[in-house]
């Protein structure tokens, strides 16, 4: 059997390119993820989000847990199966989702107990439970149970933070046990703060992952302070392991990350900007709602390969949105996704050829130009 394995195949400045293999297949990176928090990427047919070029999407436990129940998709058969995806998925451990969606939290040394968004009833969540979880879904890529303050927080609060996290990553390691063929990723935490990373990385190295999370950003610290502590975060991880930016984020984000040595990342934008009528072209965000675009039969980017692009105008896509038309969701969802994954692909290209820094700057170039 394949076992879980990451290979470097090229380097251009700090930026990566490598494939990590499953036995559920190959993830290219720098990858980008799409998230199917509810064992579905809303408006897309799980052959359709392969279509884009996506090797690997992401769930969730806090999700998943509480609807359908975790032991309902192992009595089914696992969450590959349940939702008829069999190439790679990598979950999310619940506790950064119960602290931004569950009402009534309390926190504890032992973990989380919270009341469900959806009913109110009340549930808890441990490192142990976490992975059991994660066991049961199918998970290929497990996430360590960690807690992400909310910024801005004092420095000791961080600190707290980040220690219990440390230790729940060793719980979350012991629970997670022997299993080969699935990875365990570790999250490191510390806020912005430089001498709380490195603890934080030195914690998580000692313990020993497969693969590392930079967690605890994109929570409102903007990109400046973001892009500052991936100026460090990534060079105090392992270097053979996949390195992986949680929750981010925008197209200029994504490369600024794998720029600054990010190998994974995931994100609602793509998928969620879909539905509400933004939509990411390589020149630009264009807003389909607005009235601009009624009469206009041009496709909304001509060099996509999409079917949004391919197949419609911008005043039909227009017209599905302000109709409410499920098509309009469907369609403006695979556009995006097909513009994150062609922004990906670019970059692999561009670091294996050692031309990752032209790329930048036409990647910038394009997005200043003009009216899209
Ligand atoms: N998603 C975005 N940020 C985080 C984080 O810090 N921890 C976890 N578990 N998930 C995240
Ligand atoms: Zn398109």
């Amino acid at each position: 059997m394949t076992r879980f394995s990451f290979d470097l195949k090229a380097r251009d400045g700090r930026a990566r390119s490598g494939v990590i293999s499953t036995p559920r297949g190959e993830i290219r990176t720098p990858a980008f993820m799409p998230v199917g928090t509810a064992a579905t990427v809303k408006a897309m047919l799980p052959e359709s989000v392969a279509a884009t070029g996506a090797d690997i999407l992401l769930g969730n436990t806090y999700h998943l847990m509480l609807r359908p129940t975790a032991e309902r998709i192992d009595r089914l058969g696992g969450l590959h199966k349940f939702m008829n995806w069999d190439r790679p998925i990598l979950t999310d451990s619940g506790g950064f989702q119960v602290m931004s969606l569950a009402g009534l939290r309390k926190l504890t040394e032992e973990g989380v107990t919270f009341k469900s968004h959806i009913d109110g009833s009340k549930h808890s969540l441990t490192p142990e439970r976490s992975m059991e979880i994660q066991r049961l879904l199918g998970s290929d890529i497990v996430m360590c149970f960690d807690e992400c303050p909310a910024l801005p927080a004092d420095r000791k609060r961080i600190e707290a933070s980040m220690q219990l996290s440390m230790r729940w990553a060793a719980r979350s390691r012991d629970a997670f046990g022997d299993r080969p063929g699935h990875a365990l990723f570790g999250i490191q935490q510390g806020g912005l703060d430089e001498d709380l990373r490195g603890q934080s990385a030195e914690a998580l190295r000692g313990i020993g992952f497969d693969g590392y999370a930079v967690g605890g950003l994109a929570v409102g610290e903007g990109q400046e302070a973001m892009f500052s502590v991936l100026d460090f975060a990534p060079d105090q991880l392992p270097e053979d392991k996949p390195r992986y930016l949680m929750g981010v984020g925008k197209p200029d984000d994504i490369v600024g990350a794998v720029a600054r040595g990010i190998d994974m990342m995931d994100c609602v934008l793509p998928s969620r900007s879909g539905r509400t009528g933004q939509v990411f072209t390589r020149r630009g965000v264009v807003n389909i709602k607005n009235a601009r675009h009624a009469d206009d039969p041009r496709p909304l980017d001509e060099d996509c390969t999409c079917p949004a692009c391919t197949g419609y105008s911008r005043a039909y896509l227009h017209h599905v949105f302000r109709s409410h038309e499920m098509i309009s969701g469907m369609l403006l969802t695979w556009h995006n996704l097909h513009y994150f994954q062609e922004l990906m692909s670019g970059m692999r290209d561009a670091i294996s050829e050692g031309t990752f820094d032209a790329w930048q700057e036409g990647f910038h170039a394009q997005r200043t130009k003009g009216d899209i």
